[in-house]
């Protein structure tokens, strides 16, 4: 069953254009596909083309512009072989059917909110025709589409625009035409009823670019931040990357039934609504940054995944990994780089770290998949990011931008694999690559040991680092990765020392980067006249685990000085999260937990200190998640003790320092019209971050205050973040306010979403059932996959305490979900049984009812093979 990259090998044909002729109606869209087909020269003497296709209902085939009989072809669930075809080039036409309406696993051809749209990444475009399915064989694509008028009066296509017009009937046609060769997966056709916001873009050697973007008609007023977003995009990747926009017109569609994110199809990008509707009323300025952020990944895709395609699907990470950082780095110019970075490592080590330390480990680029779609994972792009980022730094900006170059030059128009890109870059820079490149076939978080001395007989300062990787799934025995380790030496009054590595340590980029290449290693700093405290990783260079032997001292005095302002917020998640497991293990054993009046005072300072971004203080003062303080326990993690916790060392800390958090929000207002910028939301976040910890001692005073800034917001992170305080405290305010804010906003329903998520996520008793009774809320669907990500997701995965409750509920509710979404949409079903994934980290009992619903879920007859996969893999 399954298929290993070991087994690739080139197509017996190749297909060099793809004319389409799409007639659409709700329940039957007729494809009529004409492909040019060419013998591989490398596979010769092959006389039968197999071509995939799913779920078609086949009407003709013709060769060469003749009709074939039933005894030249055979058709079964999977594809379609044609016998006896000639040794040179052909053409082949099918004509099939599918049902649009039909299709809820809304891949390949749906019709959503009376929209008809695709998804054919990965393997979708086989559910609209027969094809070559796979990102290797790249055509140039010509598509006419045919509809009612009345029912679709926007037709659209990858490419240009060649020709529209009427028919009879009420009918009406356009045809596009995309001139750059491209794998099936970046196919793409939209018609329905949109409404369109235009503006231009000239790019640097003065290609005039028409962007559009189309939406539900009514939401034309929540675009142009995203418009906005585009054009910033499209200038920062000439003068960063040096890559220009290729086509005259270059089109987004935002659509409400999505399976994920958005797509990066060739001229015409399409996205989860979630990801372009914003207005200050509607959306918050996470919603903001995201659209900024996801905007920019597709249209970087353009370059990195479109121009430069991946060979199979096991170079997924070749595309994503590297327009991730991409996007990243846009961020972290756009916005605060420092506030960036640690908004990535959290999401890293959230989702990432335990799919690596889980049952569903597996390396950056895989070698063996069921169903491809589970392997759009946190490891492919967010540790395939990472990856991009250690060659960034090893390499350094000059010599990786020469690398980048060499890349795009050497495998523009060609589906590439990642070996050529570690090639390209060894090339382009000299520098060697060839341990690095473990990287990639190494699943699992390494480990760091740091051990500092100061030796003040010698004035030197000697590091010793070692590093394993804990065993995955498949993989028993690790090999030592090169990982590059930023490092910085703290003297007495807080400032950084000159560093004087002794031997060849230092990295190529010049700044003090030390590479660890071997399971040991020493590394040795002189003239270093008094005892420092060592600042290791900064910035995150690696995605490792890192333990030293400092202690709560050390990391107070890092979380106080630090000039790396990454290590700064580390030191502070490190300090918070050593008092509060010693704080768990006090509660679990009768014992009295520690205020942390040492942590409150640098708290304290650091709310005072005028030199410090807002985002940047609100990062520094919010406490690590529960989620991350159990996976830094590891095991037997008991969830109730996590939350009293973490919840009485926030009451603490706002009992400590209530003036300062009082003062902090009246200071960060942000009067006037709301602006979406970095720096406003950066305030507001501050602002909000304080009076949660207000809210956190009870007091009336902190209660009243939220519901007035409920009552008063006149936008909507203001309005999310008071009706979180009330929503998730036990006040009588709760109730009302909920309701207030449904009765507000019932017929939006991305807005919905947020009240959905908002309950699915109180830490409050009685939550699970109020999930169950929201399913039955007219705004709530199962075939809506932002609606079961925001109640049932949010539930299973942001909601430690309630998902996990003792008697195993939660478990048992969320695998009913999966199941009946198995049936519904295999792929949004199979990411809610991700929620699984770290069962073996918890007590006995939890662990139990896990397994004994893994199980019931694996004993089900026809599950899908993406259901299948992770349910059997999780229970390993
Ligand atoms: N390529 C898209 C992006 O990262 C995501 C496609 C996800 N496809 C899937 N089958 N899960 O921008
Ligand atoms: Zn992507």
């Amino acid at each position: 069953r399954p298929i290993a990259l070991k087994d690739y090998s080139e197509p017996d044909f190749w297909i060099d254009e793809v004319h389409l002729d799409v007639d659409l109606a709700p329940e039957t869209a007729q494809v009529r596909s004409t492909l040019a087909v060419r013998p591989n020269a490398s596979r010769p003497g092959k006389d039968s083309l197999r071509l995939d296709g799913e779920g078609l209902e086949l009407l003709e085939v013709h060769l060469n512009g003749e009709k074939l009989g039933p005894n030249r072809y055979q058709e079964d669930e999977s594809g379609l072989t044609i016998m006896e075809v000639p040794a040179g080039a052909f053409t082949l036409t099918t004509v099939s059917r599918c049902n649009p309406a039909a299709n809820t696993a809304l891949t390949g051809l749906y019709l959503a909110g009376g929209i008809f749209c695709t998804q054919c990444e990965a393997e979708g475009f086989r559910r609209i025709t027969y094809m070559l399915d796979r990102p290797d064989v790249m055509a140039v694509y010509r598509t006419r589409i045919t509809a009612e008028k009345a029912l679709a009066p926007v037709l659209l296509a990858n490419g240009n625009c060649v020709e529209s017009g009427v028919l009879e009937d009420g009918r009406h046609f356009a045809e596009w035409h995309d001139p750059y060769p491209k794998p099936s997966y970046l196919f793409a056709l939209v018609a329905g009823d949109l409404g369109c916001v235009r503006d231009a873009f000239t790019t640097a050697s003065g290609r005039e670019v028409d962007l559009r973007i189309y939406v539900e008609p009514g939401n034309e007023d929540r675009c142009a931040y995203a418009m906005d977003a585009l054009k910033r995009a499209m200038a920062w990747d000439e003068k960063v990357f040096g890559r220009e926009y290729d086509l005259d017109i270059f089109m987004i569609v935002a659509v409400s039934a999505f399976n994920m994110g958005a797509m990066e199809n060739k001229g015409l990008n399409i996205f989860n609504d979630k990801y372009i509707l914003a207005r200050p009323d509607t959306a918050t300025d996470l919603d903001f940054a995201n659209i900024e952020a996801i905007v920019a990944h597709e249209y970087f895709h353009n370059w990195t995944g479109n121009r430069i395609t991946c060979r199979d699907w096991f170079q997924l990470c070749l595309k994503e990994g590297l327009t991730v950082f991409r996007d990243q780095e846009f961020t972290a110019d756009m916005r605060s780089r420092a506030v960036k970075r640690i908004a990535d490592v959290r999401m890293l080590r959230t989702h990432q770290f335990p799919e690596d330390g889980g049952p569903l480990a597996h390396p950056v680029r895989p070698d063996a998949y069921i169903e491809i779609n589970n392997f759009y994972t946190a490891t492919v792009y967010e540790k395939g990011a990472e990856l991009v980022r250690m060659i960034y730094t090893l390499l350094g900006a000059e010599k990786f931008r020469k690398g980048m170059d060499l890349y795009f030059t050497r495998h523009d128009g060609r589906a590439a694999t990642v070996e050529d890109f570690l090639e390209a870059l060894s090339d382009g820079s000299g520098v060697d690559l060839s341990q690095f490149k473990r990287w990639y076939h190494q699943a699992g978080t390494p480990e760091v040991m740091a051990s500092g001395k100061w030796d003040g007989a010698q004035q030197e300062y000697v590091l010793q680092l070692s590093q394993v990787c804990p065993p995955t799934p498949g993989q028993p025995h690790k090999e030592p990765l090169h990982i590059p380790i930023e490092i910085g030496l703290l003297g007495e009054d807080g400032a950084d020392l000159p560093l004087s590595p002794i031997g060849g340590t230092a990295a190529a980029s010049g700044a003090h980067v030390i590479s660890l290449t071997k399971r040991e290693q020493t590394f040795r700093f002189k003239n270093v006249t008094a005892k420092p405290v060592p600042s290791l990783l900064r910035g995150f260079t690696a995605p490792v685990k890192l333990s030293s032997n400092l202690g709560e001292r050390e990391w107070a005095f890092l979380m106080a000085h630090d000039s790396d302002p990454f290590n700064r917020w580390e030191a502070a998640q490190k300090y918070a999260s050593m008092i509060l497991t010693g704080n768990i293990a006090a509660l679990s054993n009768g014992k009295i937990p520690r205020a942390g009046t040492g942590f409150a005072g640098i708290v304290r300072k650091i709310l005072n200190d005028p030199g410090l971004e807002p985002e940047f203080v609100a990062q520094m003062i919010v406490l690590p998640a529960e989620q991350t303080l159990a996976q830094a326990i590891g095991q037997d993690v008991d969830v109730e003790a996590i939350h009293s916790a973490r919840e009485a060392f926030r009451a603490s800390l706002a009992e400590q320092l209530y003036a300062e958090f009082e003062r902090a929000y009246n200071e960060n207002e942000t009067p006037g019209t709301y602006s979406p910028d970095a720096e406003a939301a950066g305030k507001r976040s501050l602002r909000n971050t304080c009076l949660g910890y207000m809210a956190a001692t009870g007091r009336a005073d902190a209660i009243a205050l939220a519901k007035n800034q409920f009552d008063t917001a006149d936008n909507m992170t203001d309005s999310m973040a008071a009706l979180g305080v009330l929503a998730h405290t036990d006040c009588p305010e709760r109730e009302e306010a909920l309701r207030a804010f449904h009765d507000r906003w019932k017929d939006d329903h991305l807005v919905m979403d947020k009240w959905f998520a908002l309950q699915a996520t109180s830490p409050l008793p009685g939550t699970l059932s109020r999930v169950r009774e929201l399913m039955a809320h007219p705004a709530f669907s199962l075939r809506n996959p932002n609606k079961v990500r925001a109640l049932i997701g949010s539930f299973a995965t942001a909601n430690q305490l309630r998902f996990h409750e003792s008697g195993g509920e939660g478990y048992r509710f969320v695998a009913e979900q999966v199941l009946a979404l198995d049936k519904i949409n295999p792929q949004v079903a199979a990411r809610l049984l991700g929620a699984f994934k770290s069962w073996r980290q918890f007590e006995p009992v939890r662990q139990a009812h896990m397994r004994e619903t893994l199980e019931r879920i694996v004993s089900q007859a026809e599950l899908s093979r993406d259901v299948y996969e992770i349910a059997t893999k999780t229970l390993g």
